[in-house]
């Protein structure tokens, strides 16, 4: 709870304009997801044929199926754990479905690298971005690349929603992963 109330004053404190477009969807920003793309690409986790895991019966706000992949990787130097997300659709679409034209389900693709220490270390350093299928940006309805800590000063966006994940790790689907920062009390 503490933590909650001193992210919502620093938010208090620091959420103008320009350290909000500081923190995400600037052009280095985009860069860096872009180069995620690609390391995707190429452990064949991404694009046409990428390998498939079973689909599972999502919650909002990221589709009707998922697949979430977990993998230790370097990107741009920098070495951490890159968790990836598909999000399928329609609503009612089944395993079998997805599985027989992924392609054609795919809704978007979030991933979350936990970049080197100092990078955003109140929220335990993570980079989130959110691609088209084909691996172009998607934007917020203010046309801000999704790519950065998106939700830093915690009004909205990724990091505003992954706060509140158990283990305080950021992550929703496992604690299997050491928290970077003790968590605060
Ligand atoms: C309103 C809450 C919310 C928002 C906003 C949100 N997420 Fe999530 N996210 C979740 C939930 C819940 C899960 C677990 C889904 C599941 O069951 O697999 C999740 C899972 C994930 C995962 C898999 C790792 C994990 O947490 O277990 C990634 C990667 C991810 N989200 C990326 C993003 C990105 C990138 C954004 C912003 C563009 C975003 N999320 C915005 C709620 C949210």
């Amino acid at each position: 709870m503490r933590k909650l109330i001193t992210g919502l004053a620093l938010a208090g404190t620091l959420a103008t304009g320009a350290v909000i477009a500081q923190t995400a969807g600037t052009d280095e920003d985009v860069a860096f997801a872009q180069a995620i793309w690609e390391e995707m690409v190429e452990m064949n986790l991404a694009g046409e044929g990428a390998l498939m895991g079973l689909p599972y019966r999502g919650v909002p706000p990221h589709g009707e199926m998922l697949e979430t992949f977990y993998v230790e990787t370097e990107i741009m130097g920098e070495s951490g754990l890159l968790v990836i997300k598909r999000n399928y659709g329609p609503e009612e679409v089944t395993e079998d479905e997805v599985l027989a034209d992924p392609s054609g389900h795919l809704g978007s693709v979030t991933v979350m690298f936990q970049r080197e220490e100092g990078y955003d270390p109140e929220h335990d350093d993570w980079f989130y971005a959110k691609y088209l299928p084909d691996g172009a940006m998607d934007t917020n309805p203010a046309g801000m690349a999704l790519a950065g800590a998106v939700g830093r000063d915690l009004s909205g966006g990724c990091i505003a929603c992954h706060i509140t994940a158990g283990g305080e790790d950021y992550l929703f689907t496992t604690d299997a992963f050491p928290r970077r920062t003790p968590a605060m009390e």
